[in-house]
């Protein structure tokens, strides 16, 4: 793949979550993501709200800190040229949202990563999403094509774009990594144009596939060319430069001779 793609969603920081293990692990891992055309990775270690009540959240970031700066010392020293920071996809399991810590946000913008709790979407999603946007953030939800009962119509994720959120797509649906539930809701998204953003959610693990060259080849094979360049290049390197995306234009499944897919919940459990 050629150069240029931006990734902000990831599981990289070492034996903090069921990402990476070690900081071998992890630089190995990374090593994977340059090789396919990365130049801009944030990495995303899952946050559970419900556990950073009170004092528990100064030591769970505590424990991140360190953990992250072991990482982004030994990442600078291998690959200088990366732009590599950090961030959270934060769990919204607990109402009632302290986000104010920049260290829950994506690389120091105002763009924050965000899921829903056991793959099922809450009641009040809509306006979990617009409180956050209240306070100042812009919310991107992770992977909607994953959750159980998210389609097989557009209606929340179009909700959900209303209350100003954003929407990020993971490349290894578009591979079948996610059933073919997923593959469907997300190329759906995409001939909406309601998709946003592209990443790979990888958890830099040696044994792992990493779906993000497959993802897009098979998005290519599709004739998205367009389309990839704007999700996986053009609009992730907008939010690391704290820029809102910018409108991706409707992919057509006619040309390709891909009917228009039958979306139905996504199966599989979150994780690779
Ligand atoms: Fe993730």
């Amino acid at each position: 793949m050629a150069q240029g793609y931006a990734d902000f969603h990831s599981h990289l920081v070492p034996g903090v979550d069921d990402g990476s293990r070690t900081l071998k692990e992890s630089l190995y891992s990374i090593g994977r993501m340059v090789e396919a055309g990365l130049d801009r990775i944030i990495t995303t270690p899952h946050m559970w709200l419900s556990h950073a009540v009170g004092g528990q959240l100064t030591a769970f970031l505590e424990l991140h800190d360190h953990r992250w700066t072991g990482l982004e010392l030994a990442v600078r020293a291998r690959y200088p040229e990366l732009d590599f920071r950090r961030g959270f996809e934060v769990m919204l399991d607990r109402p009632g949202l302290d986000l104010s810590d920049p260290r829950l946000r994506l690389g120091g913008t105002r763009f924050i990563l965000v899921e829903w709790p056991l793959h099922r979407i809450p009641s009040g999603a809509s306006a979990m999403l617009e409180r956050i946007v209240r306070s100042g953030l812009i919310p991107v939800v992770a992977h909607p094509e994953r959750y159980h009962g998210i389609g097989p119509g557009l209606g929340l994720v179009r909700e959900w774009k209303r209350a100003g959120a954003l929407l990020q797509g993971n490349y290894g649906s578009l591979a079948g990594q996610n059933g073919r539930g997923a593959r469907a809701f997300i190329l759906r998204m995409m001939q909406e144009g309601t998709l946003d953003y592209l990443c790979s959610d990888f958890h830099g693990r040696r044994k792992y596939t990493f779906f993000m060259v497959r993802g897009a080849r098979a998005l290519r094979e599709l004739g998205g060319d367009e389309q990839l360049a704007v999700l996986g290049k053009v609009n992730p390197a907008r939010l690391f430069d704290g820029k809102a995306p910018l409108p991706v234009p409707p992919l057509s499944l006619e040309s390709a001779g891909e009917a228009a897919p039958v979306a139905v919940p996504g199966k599989g459990g979150l994780g690779r």
